[in-house]
């Protein structure tokens, strides 16, 4: 099978807020010779990213009640201390920056009556800071003024090349660790192209979908991060998946449609069928760190208790206008919060670990950068404060563009025997036969296992559980390189991530924000400040069990 091959300056996997913002201001600032090319799974538009509801956290000076040292002590102590200090302040130091940049690009962060910015409130922040955007649909407006501003303003435009529904499939690293481009697989004409660039970025966000209960859109398979393992980057903090407390729970349905914290931050309260309040005990009540919530309403739920939220602390007008979405999407599902409680549980959200990255998306293999979700630049430590993940995503790109700039862009074509054996595979290799393997089956498998073993309370025997049952499924699927469909690449990257996350929850062996271990010697949250996460420990937890 011929295959064609292509040159460009940057190549950027994804078009989430990190992949689109990276593309624009790259295209702005830096001298690119070949140009960039964007390549996305889906549609531009599709990403986590576009779902964003809560906000994103602005340290403004007009907010007279905060500060940077505000911000910083918040995510640190949301963090369980596990989150590197000079990376916090630094990104809390950027966020004025990085919202006067969006605002720029054509973000309209939602005013009050006298013109000034609204700021929201979220979990285990000390003071309202978090700006959104048309009420509760903050990633929609991100997204949409950077999609236009990648398509329509005409330097950007000509500078950047957009491959939409192709999928990043390997990436090709020659033999001094060097990543020299990638193979990208077309959805839809099937057809392999080999890309060659001096910088790769990967900006492909989270790892949602490794679990049956998500609030994450169908493309958040963990793909990045299964490549950067794959090729041998380092990981970090893996064991910590943040779980969402509050996503509509409709019975006999899987799917999880987020309610933003800030619905609790305007007002609303979790209670359970017998009409009680049950996180009153807790100093911060409904506004804990989400790790909390997300195990009391666990508790709740194990008992046999149905979990609600209450909007009736809210006025009902003032909630129409300022969650519209939600107000919408509850309707549309016969729950009228005039007079309803909405039925929540927890599900998968956030994966606070990712490829060990610096701030500016430097990850163990030489050119090859990770910047947002798909990155651990050791921001979150244990557990993500709410709306952190947007802001790092802006800061991180920003940060990548100032590295690439001081970068040689010229050709890049150098390859080794190594990068020509990884072409190979996916030249003269037949794909791989699953005819009699039944792989959407095997996805919905995988995520049971990881929900029900890996989840919101594990211990050493459901995670001995889930390695051996996704060992098992790796054996059925045998996955070797070519495979014939994006179902099938993407199980193949659910696998490692799934066997990462376990492992790195095998090692860890205290509970410590979103990882709790129900064999830990307490059994309860310990907030300490010394780092366990230290790296060499955590050199790729994928390759214990892979
Ligand atoms: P994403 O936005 O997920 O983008 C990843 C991109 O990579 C997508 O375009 C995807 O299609 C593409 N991709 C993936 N794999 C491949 C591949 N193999 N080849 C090619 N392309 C690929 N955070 C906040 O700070 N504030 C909030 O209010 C907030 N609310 C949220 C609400 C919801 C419902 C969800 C799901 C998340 C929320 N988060 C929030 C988290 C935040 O949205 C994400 O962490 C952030 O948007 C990640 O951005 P990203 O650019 O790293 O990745
Ligand atoms: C939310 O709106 O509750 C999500 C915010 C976040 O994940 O940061």
């Amino acid at each position: 099978m011929p295959m064609k091959h292509s040159n460009y300056s940057v190549i950027i996997v994804g078009s989430g807020i990190a992949g689109l913002y990276a593309a624009i201001k790259l295209a702005e600032t830096v001298e690119l010779p070949d140009g960039i090319l964007l390549l996305t799974k889906s549609q531009l538009s599709e990403s986590n990213s576009r779902y964003a509801q809560g906000g994103i956290v602005g340290v403004l000076p007009e907010n007279k009640l905060d500060s940077v040292s505000l911000h910083v002590a918040d995510t640190i102590k949301a963090g369980c201390g596990l989150s590197d200090f000079n990376v916090v302040k630094f990104i809390s130091e950027n966020s004025q920056h990085a919202i006067k940049d969006l605002m720029k690009y054509g973000v309209s962060f939602d005013k009050n009556d006298r013109n000034e910015l609204n700021f929201t409130l979220e979990g285990a922040h000390s003071v309202r800071r978090i700006l959104h955007v048309g009420g509760d649909a903050t990633g929609y407006g991100i997204e949409k003024a950077l999609v236009e501003k990648v398509k329509n303003d005409p330097h950007i435009s000509q500078n950047v090349t957009i491959y939409e529904q192709t999928l990043a499939i390997d990436l090709l690293k020659d033999s001094n660790n060097n990543c020299r481009g990638l193979i990208s697989f077309n959805n839809v004409t099937q057809e392999y192209e080999a890309i060659y660039a001096p910088v790769t970025v990967l900006a492909t966000g989270g790892t949602g979908q490794v679990y049956k209960y998500t609030t994450n859109p169908s493309v958040t398979t963990g793909d990045g991060l299964a490549l950067g393992i794959r090729a041998g980057a380092v990981t970090k903090d893996m064991e910590f998946i943040q779980f969402h407390p509050t996503a509509l729970s409709i019975e006999n349905s899987d799917s999880r449609f987020l309610i933003s914290e800030s619905v609790r931050g305007e007002g609303a309260r979790l209670l359970n069928q017998n009409g009680e309040y049950f996180m009153s005990e807790h100093a911060q009540k409904d506004l804990a760190p989400r790790d909390v919530v997300a195990r009391c309403i666990y508790s709740q739920l194990s008992k046999g208790n149905k979990v609600y939220l209450d909007a009736s602390f809210i006025d009902s007008d003032k909630f129409k206008n300022r969650f519209p979405n939600i107000y919408k999407t509850c309707l549309e599902n016969g729950i009228d919060i005039a007079h309803d409680n909405i039925p929540v549980a927890p599900a998968a959200h956030y994966c606070m670990g990712g490829i060990r990255t610096e701030i500016n998306g430097k990850t163990s293999i030489n050119n090859l950068y990770a910047i947002g979700e798909v990155a651990c630049t050791s921001l979150h430590g244990a557990n993500r404060l709410a709306s952190n993940s947007l802001l790092e995503c802006v800061v991180s790109a920003y940060e990548l563009v100032n590295t690439v700039s001081k970068l040689d862009l010229k050709s890049s074509k150098i390859i080794d025997e190594t990068v020509i054996g990884i072409i190979k595979k996916y030249t003269e290799a037949d794909s791989d036969n699953f005819d009699d393997v039944d792989v959407i089956d095997l996805k919905s498998k995988l995520k049971n296992i990881m929900w029900n073993n890996v989840g919101i309370v594990r211990s050493e025997e459901s995670l001995l559980t889930a390695l051996s049952e996704i060992n098992n499924i790796s054996e059925i699927y045998n996955s070797k390189d070519k495979c014939n469909s994006i179902d099938e690449y993407e199980l193949r990257n659910m696998l490692l991530v799934a066997k990462c996350i376990t492992n790195a929850a095998l090692k860890r062996k205290e509970s410590i924000g979103a990882h709790f271990r129900a064999d830990s010697s307490t059994g309860t949250q310990i907030h300490q400040t010394k780092d366990l996460s230290k790296d060499e420990d955590k050199i790729d937890d994928a390759k214990v069990t892979a």
